[in-house]
């Protein structure tokens, strides 16, 4: 039996359909070039050790009866309760050793905690020799996210899984892979650390104090992400970027965009983007411009003009694999 392996997951952008798809409704989802990689040893001696620099753990170690249990550093939360979770479903409790390191920052907002359960998981299946299909690997990550945020619609773990561009409904109720090639995407790092759970439940606030209007705001993001499904599929970016457009107008609606998401996004669709609004959470971390290539560096010149950081990144990539 193997001892270790190393496997790498994508990070991950959302497209359309944020925070509605947390309430039953579909979004899409693209993964990015920018990997997190994971090497996994396993061991007899009954102990769980992480060292991932890049969340500032180092050198973190405890007893294996003892996971899940006490103060767990943040950094390490994901890592730590995707092993518990593994573990109470395959009773095989070996010691366990985890070494991360990451191509993208964990303040960019591309989902490095998902990415990493998702290593986790797709490891320890490997190193034990089960066989898992991508939708029970995606149940047993999904739930980590659930044991440690409360909410959230796993549309980050299916794309650190699955990759390439997908089309996803709350809980992998639909996980559907769109047949596109590439998406013409600029990034803006706002330099803001976005707080997601706090986001969602500013969201779920607000629609108890206007359940009505917040319902119908759902509905129409609903059909903006149908509307560009279509569109991405037949790479009509004219189209795709005027849904953009009209889904920042329900963030703004919903009070998660900020001044600085919204100067880059003007000085994005200034500098001739087809489209742009925030991607994710909002209240910082990124927002998406869709570029064409004459466009391109103007956009990254105007979302730096702004204040942001403009990035730019490969879209529609390999979901996790094993890099050793
Ligand atoms: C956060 O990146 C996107 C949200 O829709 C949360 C989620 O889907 O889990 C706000």
């Amino acid at each position: 039996m193997r001892k270790h392996i190393t496997v790498s997951a994508p990070g991950k952008l959302m497209l359309l359909g944020e925070h509605a798809v947390v309430y039953n409704h579909p979004c899409l989802v693209t993964a990015v070039g920018q990997r997190m990689r994971a090497k996994i040893t396993i061991f007899d001696k009954p102990v769980f050790e992480l060292h991932a620099p890049d969340v500032k753990v180092i050198g973190y170690k405890k007893h294996l009866n003892d996971i899940g249990i006490g103060d767990i550093p943040k950094g390490a939360k994901f890592v730590e309760i995707a092993i518990k979770n593994f573990y109470e479903q395959y009773p095989f409790k070996g010691g366990v050793k985890v070494e991360t390191s990451s191509e993208f920052s964990a303040l960019f907002g591309f989902g490095s905690s998902s990415a990493s359960t998702v290593c986790i998981v797709k490891a320890l299946s490997m190193l034990y020799n089960i066989r898992l299909d991508n939708k029970k690997l995606f149940d047993l990550a999904y739930k980590t996210v659930l044991d440690i945020q409360g909410k959230g619609s796993g549309f980050d773990v299916a794309a650190a899984l699955y990759g390439g561009t997908l089309y996803f409904v709350t809980a992998g109720k639909v996980i559907e892979p769109l047949d596109v090639k590439s998406l013409p995407l600029i990034i803006g790092y706002s330099g803001i650390k976005a707080d997601t759970v706090i986001l969602m439940n500013q969201v779920s606030e607000l629609s108890k104090d206007y359940p009505e209007i917040v319902k119908d705001l759902y509905v129409q993001i609903d059909r903006l992400v149908e509307l560009g499904k279509t569109a991405i599929e037949k790479k009509d970016w004219q189209s795709a970027g005027e849904l953009m457009n009209i889904n920042q107008g329900y963030l703004e609606s919903l009070g998660v965009s900020t001044g600085k998401l919204s100067a880059m996004i003007y000085e994005a669709r200034e500098a001739g983007a087809y489209g742009a609004k925030l991607s994710g959470a909002g209240g910082g971390d990124c927002i998406i411009a869709l570029s064409s290539k004459e466009t391109k560096q103007k956009i990254i010149t105007g979302i730096e003009k702004a204040g942001g950081k403009g990035i730019d990144v490969e879209t529609n990539v390999e979901g996790v694999r094993i890099e050793l």
